[in-house]
């Protein structure tokens, strides 16, 4: 099958490398002309597991091409996929603008029967939209051609994009046509052979569907952290609570870890939005604000233990950040709440020495100018520590795990942990000689 991916970002890039290594022939499209021209030459905008093989043996094999213009992509193409970004308007709304812009794009190309693949994260009722933008442009050029619009929301998870694609719990599709239906099956069934994972449902369906799930899962992470805190007040360890819980197959493991707050390109912005949405039909999304609002206070969590320790003034102190990125296995650093402590810490007047195994690039790109005199990226995880006056761990990547405690103890300038994921044993850190703060547990 021919595709072409329009908006070539975390989503479109995977969506189309994962395609093409199934077979379809895949072009992506992407006003970004840098990020076209690097793709060329193999160089990926990203950091994703797995994904650098994957578009470098596809585009070797003639199966994955990256172009800037869609005219190009779309000769002889009936599948367009529309995976451009959808960000925060002013009120939290999700922002249609490059969304309905692509729509008439492809409306100003397309002459036989094409499906239009939506991708993005979209609010309920955007499908019409996007039919209605084709519809104009399709009228302009006095062209009949018939087209359906698809709701495809994505579920992937960023640092485990490739193997959730490839391997996905579920595949969800919104649509009212049987050809487009039958046209998505095929088109899928490669990721669909082990038992049927295809969900189909109407348009509106698909696209509440994906709210509904991240907010839920944000849910789990707010209600979590809130437990935390009222765990700290009254003396009780959360971990031991959050063991409690799991254990309860209706409730589970995942997502009841207490942390310094949920961040990233999608949690933050789909819950702001599907609570607009509420108020767009004079619906007021209670349980959604507070899942926002204890995410907020969550991210200031850090910096408020800091200054409990060492005083509202860090003029003279040191604070090693060990992880930036919004979470491990990604260079992703939208919303991530290392930025919100660094921006409280600088504000105190601390130095700040920060490492991260991936993501100390695009961080750099994120940091505004005038935190340069206050935080100095080092290349090394220990390095970060000499003459720290506090080590904190804000994403739990794999190195952070078991660090050397010892080793630890020798560089810093005095041995204290804060602990924002939640990873070691207070036991273990104490017996070092670590005085520690955990998210909930202060021992
Ligand atoms: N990142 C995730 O983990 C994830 C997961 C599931 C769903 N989503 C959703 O998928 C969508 C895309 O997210 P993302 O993280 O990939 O975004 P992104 O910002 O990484 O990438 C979007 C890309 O679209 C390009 N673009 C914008 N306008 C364009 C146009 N007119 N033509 C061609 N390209 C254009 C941009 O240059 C950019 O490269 C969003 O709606 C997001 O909510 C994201």
């Amino acid at each position: 099958m021919r595709l072409t991916i329009i908006g070539t970002g975390y989503v479109g890039l995977v969506t189309g490398a994962c395609f093409s290594e199934m077979g379809s022939r895949v072009t992506c499209v992407d006003i970004d002309q840098k990020k076209i021209d690097n793709l060329k030459k193999g160089v990926l905008p990203i950091y994703e597991p797995g994904l650098e093989s994957i578009v470098l043996d596809n585009s070797k094999e003639g199966t994955l091409a990256f172009t800037t213009s869609l005219e190009e992509a779309a000769k002889g193409c009936s599948v367009f996929v529309i995976a451009v970004g959808t960000p925060p308007g002013e009120d939290g709304s999700a922002d249609l603008q490059y969304v309905l812009q692509v729509a008439r794009q492809i409306g100003r190309v397309i002459n036989g029967y094409t499906v239009v693949v939506d991708k993005s994260t979209v609010p309920v009722g955007t499908a019409d939209k996007v039919k209605a933008a084709i519809r104009e442009e399709l009228d302009l050029r006095g062209t009949n051609a018939s087209f359906d619009v698809v709701s495809n929301p994505e579920f992937l998870k960023e640092g485990a994009a490739v193997r959730d694609f490839l391997k996905p719990d579920r595949i969800i599709i919104g649509t009212d046509s049987d050809k487009a239906e039958k046209l998505m099956r095929r088109l899928y069934a490669p990721f669909s052979r082990n038992h049927d994972k295809i969900l189909f449902m109407n348009v509106r369906d698909a696209e509440m569907t994906k709210y509904a799930a991240n907010s839920m899962l944000a849910t789990k992470i707010s209600f979590m952290n809130e437990i935390a805190s009222l765990c700290e007040q009254l003396g009780v360890d959360v971990e031991n609570v959050r063991k409690g819980i799991g254990s309860d197959s209706r409730i589970g493991y995942s997502f009841i870890y207490p942390g310094c707050g949920y961040g990233g390109s999608c949690f933050p912005k789909d819950v702001k939005a599907l609570i607009q949405t509420g108020k767009d039909i004079g619906f007021e999304p209670t349980l959604l604000a507070s899942v926002e609002q204890r995410n907020n206070l969550q991210k200031e969590v850090l910096g408020l233990k800091v200054k409990k320790r060492f005083g509202q003034d860090l003029s003279d102190k040191t604070i090693c950040l060990w992880g930036l990125a919004f979470k491990p296995g990604t260079d992703d650093m939208r919303e991530a709440s290392s930025m919100v402590l660094m921006e409280a810490l600088i504000k105190a007047g601390a130095r700040i020495l920060a490492y991260d195994p991936v993501a100390m690039d695009q961080a750099e790109k994120e940091m505004p100018a005038e935190w340069e005199a206050s935080v100095t990226l080092v290349q090394d995880q220990y390095q970060a520590l000499v003459n720290a006056d506090a080590c904190i761990l804000v994403t739990e990547w794999k190195t952070f795990r078991q660090p050397d405690f010892k080793k630890m103890k020798t560089l810093m300038r005095s041995a204290v942990i804060f602990d924002g994921r939640n990873q070691y044993d207070p036991e273990e850190v104490a017996e070092a000689g670590f005085e520690y703060h955990g998210i909930g547990r202060e021992i």
